[in-house]
């Protein structure tokens, strides 16, 4: 008995693995073409997207394409071009990501940016973006190539918003939602939607799943911009605090200077208007957030987005990948890294 089949037997596995152990199969052939299609005649081009992509990862979303599939009873083999193309998508956004962010660690290694330059980072992100175009024509679909290249536009949007509301300290909550729903969740809703119509099903379920994408992958950011904050540097394989320094009004934040003092307010004002940091703001930071809840009451909305992707999925028949993608949403909320 191979090992997805013994997790599948073993009562006390966890959601986690048994969602992995049920798409075992459909992601070692994704992984097979992740591998063949970042290949290139330009030496730089492998180097570099091996370094990001064979750091791992956790496959998300190219797994919510694939058990979104499963759940619609799809027969054919075309969703593993798509979940392909979806990872392709997100390794590209990352690559430009930590030239943005300026980030130090990414899946607990350098960044690629900071090895072969920005330059090479921005133009082999280009190239992976391009790839999954390649892989979407391929599959075949024109409503899949609409959804996922929409996706992809949302999320360019969603990170230039940000870009423009950087050390805006009155940054809304609305804003902050807008701003991570087009950079993030917008990528979750299309890998969860392009399943039900590569396989045809009906609009209530194609509804149904892309609602899902969307809440989890909204859930997912609220969490990752908590973790930011709350988090573990060796677990997240991520440096802690980027947000922070960047003067980024992430929802942490908006909630902690909503309740801010006097004293707060100046406090609030000085890291992230002025940007003037010192060694102990971040501290200082973390210990707002978590007095005035700031941080709880992040999770908290990150719990209530989760419970509606649960629940959006009771459209669908009882089955193992039903039950997968409502326990991924625990897990989602739950996560360390
Ligand atoms: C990181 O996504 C980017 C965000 C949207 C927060 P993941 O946390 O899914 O990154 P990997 O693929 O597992 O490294
Ligand atoms: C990620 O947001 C958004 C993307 C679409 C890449 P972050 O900038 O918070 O992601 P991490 O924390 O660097 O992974
Ligand atoms: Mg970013
Ligand atoms: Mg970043
Ligand atoms: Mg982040």
């Amino acid at each position: 008995m191979n090992a997805p089949a013994q997790i599948l037997k073993d009562e006390h596995a966890s959601p986690a693995e048994r969602l992995w152990a049920l798409a075992a199969e459909d992601m070692a052939a994704v992984d097979a073409i992740i591998l063949e299609r970042m290949d290139s005649p330009v030496g730089m081009i492998p180097n570099l997207a091996q370094h990001l992509v064979g750091a791992g990862g956790k496959r998300l979303r190219p797994l919510l394409t694939v058990a979104a599939a499963g759940l619609c009873g799809y027969e054919g083999a075309e969703h593993h071009k798509l979940a392909a193309a979806v990872e392709f998508i997100h390794s590209a956004t990352l690559l430009h990501d930590d030239v943005v962010d300026e980030s130090e660690l990414r899946r607990g290694k350098k960044p690629a940016n900071l090895i072969w330059g920005n330059s090479a980072s921005i133009l082999v992100g280009d190239f992976l973006f391009a790839r999954a175009f390649n892989l979407m024509v391929e599959s075949g679909s024109m409503k899949a190539l609409g959804i996922l290249s929409n996706a992809s536009s949302v999320i360019a949007e969603g990170e230039v918003q940000q870009l423009a509301a950087l050390r805006d300290v009155k940054m809304c909550e609305d804003a902050y939602m807008q701003v991570i729903s087009a950079k993030t969740a917008a990528l979750f809703a299309a890998a969860t939607e392009v399943s039900p119509v590569i396989a045809g099903r009906p609009g209530a379920e194609r509804e149904a799943l892309k609602a899902y994408g969307l809440k989890l992958g909204l859930a997912f950011q609220l969490v990752d911009d908590s973790l930011d904050y709350g988090g573990f540097e060796t677990a997240l394989g991520k440096s802690v605090g980027d947000d922070f320094r960047e003067g980024k009004m992430t929802l942490p934040v908006i909630r902690a200077v909503q309740k801010a003092d006097k004293e707060a307010s100046l406090f609030w004002h000085r890291v992230i208007v002025d940007r003037q940091q010192n060694d102990v703001d971040f501290e200082t930071a973390v210990s707002l957030l978590r007095t005035t809840g700031a941080l709880d009451s992040t999770m908290d909305l990150a719990r209530q987005y989760s419970r509606q992707a649960r629940e959006v999925l009771d459209v669908f028949a009882e089955s193992p990948w039903r039950s997968a993608l409502q326990d991924l949403a625990d897990y989602v909320v739950e996560r360390i890294n």
